[in-house]
């Protein structure tokens, strides 16, 4: 889900006017860049590239500690909740949305400021709401009013932070597939924009502003903070001017295909954990599908129109299993950063193929023109996973390395305890370094 911002201003219903000043509470305001040692917030993630998707954190939101899922999103930066306010196309019951208590920013606070472009940007009064609309690439949108409250973390430390953050209260929601809205309340915004979760965390000084993801089949987990990050062993490129204040991105970059150039390259690459699949320009796509299908000349596979999962789908002799049964037929991929020395992104037939209900396999690179993007290319979930990615804003990097986001299961802690996983971080955490990378 990549963004396209826009923003309106409309009046709405949502409870009266209350000067909330911006503060950052029990956690004292640390300088950025500093060489104090800041802390870490690691959360597990659920969800799938398919069936599902997309990949979901739960978060907790305010004193009664209710818990919110939000569908992570590297592709933009603003984090909002279904809201409890008259609502159009909210989907979730009365009790699972966030309640506002008198807590919308003021229309005249900087974050706010922040979110609208300079000529966009109309406070009628002093005592106007802080309204937001964002829009998303594949045309879904939330509209709302900008609040804040606390958000309870514990941090690698031991420590207990409930820095006040701000996000969007969404009370106007499209889907881009009408009929089936996200089960997510949310989405929480990864990018590096004033507004997003992890800048507002730095300002505050609780971590230092990087962020972080692991995928897998059966979730991973996503983090705040440096202090995952091993020193070595990280291939890291660098963030590009469009990577300020929106998405992560990088290049240009060149296309390999069985390790072979393809001639395929300048292409500019958004990273989007937002996005369940990997986007090409028309251009791109056209031949890394030739180049596949080429390849495939001769083996016993054939195209299979009647598998709708995506666009382009093959059958074998028998339903497939697993990727393990067809990755054979199928040549790696490589994105090559020529800015970069040795800066690669190894696509291995995992990274861009998945197997249906039916037992087919499809095609997870899909044609980026075709759906408006224009020409950007994005790197969705599919070839995110089973990697580390780590988006490091003070030194304007983006870096990964190829890792089982498994692991934490693997120490005998379920990824749906936080509690689980966060005893293993302060109690072990060298241990627990050494033995994940
Ligand atoms: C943990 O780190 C935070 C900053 O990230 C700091 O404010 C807190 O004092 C630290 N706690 C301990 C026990 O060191
Ligand atoms: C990709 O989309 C563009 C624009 O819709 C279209 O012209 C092109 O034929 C598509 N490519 C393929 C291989 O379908």
């Amino acid at each position: 889900m990549t963004t396209i911002t826009s923003f309106f201003f409309f009046l709405l219903g949502l409870s009266s006017i209350f000067p909330v000043s911006f503060s950052t509470n029990i956690l004292s305001l640390g300088k950025k860049n500093s060489d104090r040692l800041l802390s870490s917030v690691v959360f597990p993630l659920k969800g799938n590239v398919y069936p599902l998707g997309y990949y979901s954190v739960s978060i907790n939101i305010g004193k009664g500690d209710e818990a919110f899922e939000f569908d992570i999103d590297s592709g933009s930066d603003l984090t909002w909740v279904q809201c409890d306010a008259p609502c159009t196309d909210c989907t979730k019951p009365r009790e699972q949305l966030y309640k506002p208590n008198n807590n919308a920013l003021n229309c005249f606070e900087p974050l706010c400021i922040s979110l609208h472009p300079i000529t966009n940007h109309h406070c009628k009064s002093a005592d106007d709401q802080c309204q937001y609309e964002i829009e998303y690439a594949d045309h879904g949108s939330s509209l709302g009013v900008l609040v804040n409250d606390h958000v309870p973390l514990k941090l690698t430390n031991g420590s207990l932070a409930t820095p006040r953050i701000a996000f969007g209260c969404g009370y106007e929601h499209k889907y881009s597939v009408p009929d089936s809205p996200p089960p997510t309340a949310g989405v929480l915004g990864l990018g590096n924009g004033e507004v997003s979760f992890i800048s507002q965390l730095s300002n505050m000084g609780v971590v230092r502003n990087v962020v972080g993801h692991c995928l897998s089949e059966e979730g991973g987990f996503l983090f705040f903070g440096d202090e995952l990050v091993p020193s070595s062993g990280v291939t890291w490129t660098s963030m590009s001017h469009e990577s300020i204040g929106g998405y992560y991105s990088s290049g240009p970059a060149e296309v390999y295909f069985g390790g072979k150039a393809t001639g395929i390259k300048d292409l500019t690459l958004v990273f989007d954990s937002g996005s369940s699949y990997t986007y090409f320009n028309s251009q791109a796509y056209n031949s890394i599908l030739a180049l596949v299908r080429n390849n495939l000349r001769g083996k016993p596979l054939e195209d299979a129109p009647e598998d709708k999962s995506l666009p382009v789908c093959w059958k074998g002799p028998r339903p497939f299993k697993s990727l393990h049964d067809v990755k054979k037929y199928f040549n790696p991929l490589a994105l090559r950063f020529t800015k970069t020395k040795k800066a690669q992104i190894q696509l291995a037939p995992e990274a861009y193929l998945i197997i249906t209900k039916y037992g087919n396999v499809c095609f997870g690179i899909l044609n980026g023109t075709e759906v408006g993007l224009g020409n950007l290319n994005i790197i969705g979930d599919i070839s995110l996973k089973d990697k580390m990615v780590i988006y490091d804003n003070e030194r304007r990097q983006i870096g990964w390395f190829p890792t089982n986001c498994n692991k934490f299961k693997k120490e005998g802690q379920s990824l749906c305890q936080p509690e689980g996983l966060f005893s293993i971080l302060t109690e072990n955490y060298q241990g627990y370094i050494r033995k994940i990378f």
